[in-house]
């Protein structure tokens, strides 16, 4: 039977497998009766249901911040946060519950540290690992971050990454991570006491400083061949025109309509930065693995023509133009490994341009390989761009 109360204001049961700490106790902390202790605040380790199966991890106590429907002078939990407490006495579980781990402490020791330097490689910060991996190679290692780095060197990897307290995972390049506080990647590495190894959902990441670059033309949403790591489909990402200096990020809004042919027919669409047009829709792109596709895969991509905005029609049964691909970004402030991808066609990244289309109200309309002398726009008016993708967290909404 389990011993455990939670104060939530969720329905989230978590994490088990943590050591009983003493926190001092405020107005606004959770009320614990006698004979229970309190563990403290724990985020959402893996997923949140009603079954205990994930170990979680222990938060800043400031995230159980909701106040008590019952006793608002204290507080029950919070949003992805769940306050436990555990009574005295109280049976461990046992069989019931299947960690992912056993082996590591959720609860980091006072003397362990983030390494910040190990070798030829660099901390780079605390990545949200969540959904699709961020860094996609795993390799069994001792739980140390100096054996995950030199496994990735030895595998030509540039990066390396630490999650929950050991995980070692590789990859040449780092397309989306948003990036938290140092202090969620917490956990003590399995096999050194000293030092920290991520945490639940959180990777620490490192970057070598003597490793070659990837190829700017490396097609990041194709499986490399010969390899059975998964794809990476980027889903759900806005897209958003920056000048290829790297100034000024406007985003495109949508797909807009240009063409309907009757009621049954299909319809085209071409992208642009068109706040108040029909389906904007700022974060529903996909570029999966060389074909593109807008609102869930509702319309899909057609050859882009030379001078002309690139064209998207929501039949099915057109076959998609698969010769779109999300390269390492060429200008990305976080250097050449670590950057939200671009969009190339036919393996260039650099023939987008926004330009003024002068028969659409001047609409700002992405053109592919701008020219001279076209009907609709003005090339000297055209801005030279790059197409970023962008998940929603970081989509500038302007
Ligand atoms: C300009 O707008 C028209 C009308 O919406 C559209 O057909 C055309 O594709 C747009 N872009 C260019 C480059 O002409």
């Amino acid at each position: 039977m389990l011993s455990l109360l939670l104060v939530a204001s969720l329905p989230l049961f978590r994490p088990l497998h943590v050591n009983a700490v003493n926190i001092p106790r405020d107005a606004g902390d959770p009320l614990i009766p006698s004979g229970w202790t309190a563990l403290g605040c724990f985020r959402c380790s893996v997923d949140c249901d009603n079954t205990v199966n994930s170990p979680g991890v222990a938060s800043d106590d400031s995230g159980c911040n909701v106040p008590c429907t019952g006793d608002t002078t204290h507080n029950c939990g919070g949003a992805d946060r769940v306050y436990i407490a555990q009574r005295d006495g109280g049976v461990p579980p046992s069989t019931t519950i299947t960690p992912t781990s056993t082996s590591t402490s959720a609860t980091p020791s006072s003397t362990a540290s983030i390494k910040t330097t190990v070798g030829t490689w660099q901390y780079k910060g605390c990545f949200e690992d969540f959904g699709p991996r961020i860094l996609q190679h795993q390799f069994t290692t001792s739980k140390t971050v100096e054996a995950c780095t030199a496994n990735c060197a030895a595998s030509g990897y540039g990066l390396a990454g630490l999650e929950f307290g050991g995980e070692c995972w590789c990859d040449t390049y780092l397309p989306f991570g948003q990036q938290f506080p140092d202090s969620e990647c917490s956990m003590v590495c399995g096999d050194d006491p000293t030092e920290l190894c991520g945490a639940g959902n959180r990777l620490a990441l490192y970057q070598n400083s003597v490793a070659t670059p990837p190829s700017a033309s490396l097609c990041l949403s194709s499986q490399p061949p010969g390899t059975a790591v998964v794809p990476r489909n980027f889903q759900n990402t806005g897209i958003v025109a920056v000048d290829r200096s790297g100034n000024n990020g406007l985003q495109i809004y949508g797909a807009t309509p240009v063409v309907t042919l009757g009621d049954t027919g299909p319809e085209y669409l071409l992208l642009s930065h068109c706040r108040n047009c029909p389906f904007e829709d700022v974060d529903n792109f996909e570029v999966s693995p060389t074909e593109m596709f807008v609102y869930a895969r509702a319309a899909i991509s057609l050859f882009p023509r030379v001078g002309e905005s690139p064209l998207f029609v929501s039949f099915s049964q057109f076959r998609p133009y698969s010769g779109y691909c999300a390269f390492p970004n060429p200008i990305s402030p976080t250097g050449p490994f670590i950057g939200f991808p671009v969009l190339a066609t036919a393996g260039r990244v650099d023939l987008w341009s926004l330009c003024t289309n002068t028969t659409a109200d001047g609409r700002l309309d992405v053109v592919y390989s701008a020219v001279a002398d076209h009907p609709n726009y003005d090339l000297s008016a055209c801005t030279p761009i790059y197409l970023e993708l962008v998940p929603s967290y970081a989509l500038p909404n302007n």
